[in-house]
């Protein structure tokens, strides 16, 4: 595998340019993501979104993610030079929804089933509006950043409650955000609403007229494969309103690989990554020795020094060594 024999190169050299390589001789275990876990394939085949996913995940790990600014140029450059055209990543969004308790660690599910939209809402051809607000004991979808009273909850319990002893109303004007924040330090969290009955008794306690936020809003753009990265490197202005639900990486002149949505049925080149584990076996001889090479201390100084050579040279990421050990056996022999 092309990443596997330049990581071995790049250990060998390491290696030897520590000095250690000539000093000894025994079997290195390297195991690790290391650059691999971002190791991008370009497919010049042009195919959905989904098609493109289940053509990663069959080939390879999956489609790219990207964590960084240096994966990006990774992926640009996997593409080849003077490629130019638009390639899907491994970004969408689902149109699904959080609750904020869930994600303030509150026992619980992430998405409770229970909905009590307002007739036509929520309206999917807003994009913007992601945060939602109880009115008269039905929900709408507002823009996060816009003013509005709130119900705290007060409670980390996962079942639902069964008194509005349990609920605050706060007449103050706030974006979600803040809500959210002012509820965390106050209270426990803006409220999840789990069945009629604690919709019921939010009601209550909100304000006959107005609207109150609760807990309830859009989990947007993700990566499909891990969730985890907040790495974003839209084109100015993008993501637009409801044009798309699946990103792409346009790399040409103009957009220098940013992001656009596209139509998820559209067909387009794609990229791949494969972030499977790789395991290396290095022999190394010695030629001299005066140390005790089996002394657990004078390995471990070993190891640190090779893994201090590998960073220096920043060519390996996430690699972690260790010795093979074998029970009862001493790792190097005369
Ligand atoms: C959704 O909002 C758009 C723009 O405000 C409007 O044209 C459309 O009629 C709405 N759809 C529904 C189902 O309310
Ligand atoms: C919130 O709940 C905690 C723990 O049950 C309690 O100590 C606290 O007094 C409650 N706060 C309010 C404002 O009711
Ligand atoms: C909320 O505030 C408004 C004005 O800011 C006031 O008219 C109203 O009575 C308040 N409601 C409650 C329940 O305190
Ligand atoms: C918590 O409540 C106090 C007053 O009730 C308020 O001043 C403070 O800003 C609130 N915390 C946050 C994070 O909003
Ligand atoms: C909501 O859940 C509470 C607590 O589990 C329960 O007592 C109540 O009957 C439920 N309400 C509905 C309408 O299911
Ligand atoms: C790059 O692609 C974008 C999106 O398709 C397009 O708007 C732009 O004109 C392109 N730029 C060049 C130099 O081709």
């Amino acid at each position: 595998m092309a990443s596997g024999t330049s990581k071995l190169s790049c250990v060998s050299k390491c290696l030897s340019s520590t000095g250690i390589g000539r000093a000894i001789l025994s079997t290195l275990l390297l195991s690790g993501l290391c650059s691999c876990l971002h190791h991008y394939y370009f497919i010049d085949q042009p195919m959905t979104w989904g098609e493109a996913r289940g053509y990663c995940r069959k080939k390879y790990t999956d489609l790219a993610t990207v964590d960084n600014m240096e994966d990006m140029e990774r992926l640009i450059a996997a593409a080849g030079s003077g490629y130019e055209g638009t390639v899907w990543i491994g970004l969408h969004d689902k149109f699904s929804w959080r609750w904020s308790m869930f994600e303030n660690g509150i026992p619980g599910e992430n998405n409770w089933g229970f909905r009590r939209w307002k007739k036509g809402e929520p309206n999917t051809s807003r994009i913007k509006q992601l945060c939602v607000a109880v009115q008269e004991g039905v929900w709408d979808d507002y823009l996060c950043t816009q003013a509005l009273s709130f119900v705290c909850y007060n409670n980390t319990n996962n079942l639902p409650a069964t008194s509005s002893e349990e609920y605050f109303f706060i007449n103050e004007s706030k974006t979600w955000y803040s809500a959210q924040a002012y509820c965390r330090q106050n209270y426990t969290d803006l409220p999840s609403v789990r069945n009629l009955t604690e919709n019921g008794l939010i009601q209550d306690v909100v304000q006959s007229g107005q609207a109150a936020w609760i807990g309830l809003r859009r989990n947007t753009w993700q990566w499909w494969l891990h969730g985890t990265s907040s790495f974003r490197y839209w084109a100015d202005g993008h993501p637009l309103g409801r044009t798309g639900n699946c990103a792409t990486s346009v790399i040409n002149a103009t957009h220098l690989g940013k992001w656009v949505e596209n139509h998820c049925t559209e067909r387009f080149h794609f990229m791949c990554q494969n972030n499977k584990k790789q395991l290396f076996h290095i022999k190394l001889r010695a030629l001299t020795s005066t140390a005790n090479l089996n002394d657990p201390s004078v390995m471990e100084a070993i190891l640190n020094q090779i893994d201090a050579k590998m960073k220096e040279k920043g060519i390996v990421r996430d690699v972690r060594i260790s010795w093979i050990k074998k029970p009862d056996k001493d790792i190097f022999h005369k």
